[in-house]
């Protein structure tokens, strides 16, 4: 049985594995290949064990492209920076279910700074914690590795994570978007997709060496519409 959701489908590049010394025009090759977001991964080294980049990142990123700021931040105790990620230009600011302590406050700072609201999941965090919270948010990330780094395995069961929370959503908030994050590749976007998944976080799938940019994204587009 399919899941597959009305929502448009929409391919969210991470610039995580991209260049950094040519950032702009990875973020323009994206743009003209057809993403639809540009996925930005914050890690502090508390949360997850890598550090990445912050709010200054983001306002570059910010003047290189007209596409919607996809902000995922992987930090203990958001709430301290979701001003600086708001005003550094992001369009929605996506927090761990795990990383704060009062989650509904947290969501609310995000709608109040005028971005979209995201919480995510990691992989071993029940569906049980998004139903109190889910009607407050416009997004739902299920983690499909443990975050922390780009060019990670798929994690198997996400899939049926995925059908479990878009049930869950279509009960508490039919309009909200489900995105899924790691490890997705030409393979399992399809299968994703079908589960429910509708904004498609891709890293090393579209930043490598063995394609460029463009011709990357256009055979994710064409495996994610299948039936
Ligand atoms: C993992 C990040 C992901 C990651 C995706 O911690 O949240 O966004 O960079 O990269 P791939 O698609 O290579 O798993
Ligand atoms: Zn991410």
């Amino acid at each position: 049985m399919s899941f597959r959701t009305n929502l448009p489908t929409r391919l969210a590049p991470s610039i995580l594995t991209a260049n950094f010394g040519s950032l702009a025009e990875e973020i323009a090759a994206a743009e003209a290949g057809g993403a639809n977001l540009i996925h930005l991964d914050v890690m502090d080294g508390r949360f997850v064990p890598n550090i990445s980049f912050g709010p200054g990142i983001v306002a570059a990123v910010r003047t290189a492209t007209s596409l919607p700021l996809d902000v995922h931040l992987m930090i203990e105790e958001p709430e301290r920076y979701i001003g600086a990620f708001a005003e550094a230009g992001a369009t929605g600011i996506t927090v761990h279910v795990e990383a704060t302590r009062h989650l509904n406050r947290v969501v609310q700072q995000i709608v109040e700074s005028g971005c979209r609201a995201g919480i995510a999941l990691n992989p071993a965090s029940p569906i049980e914690s998004l139903r109190e919270i889910s009607p407050f948010v416009d997004l739902v990330l299920v983690m499909s590795v443990n975050p922390g780094y780009g060019g990670q395995q798929f994690i198997q069961t996400s899939t049926s994570k995925l059908r479990r929370v878009r049930k869950l959503l279509d009960e508490f908030n039919p309009t909200c978007d489900l995105e899924v994050d790691g490890g997705v590749d030409v393979h399992n976007i399809g299968d994703v997709v079908r589960s429910g998944a509708n904004v498609i976080v891709v890293g090393s799938a579209v930043f490598n060496d063995r394609r460029p940019v463009a011709e990357n994204l256009g055979r994710l587009r064409q495996a994610a519409a299948e039936r």
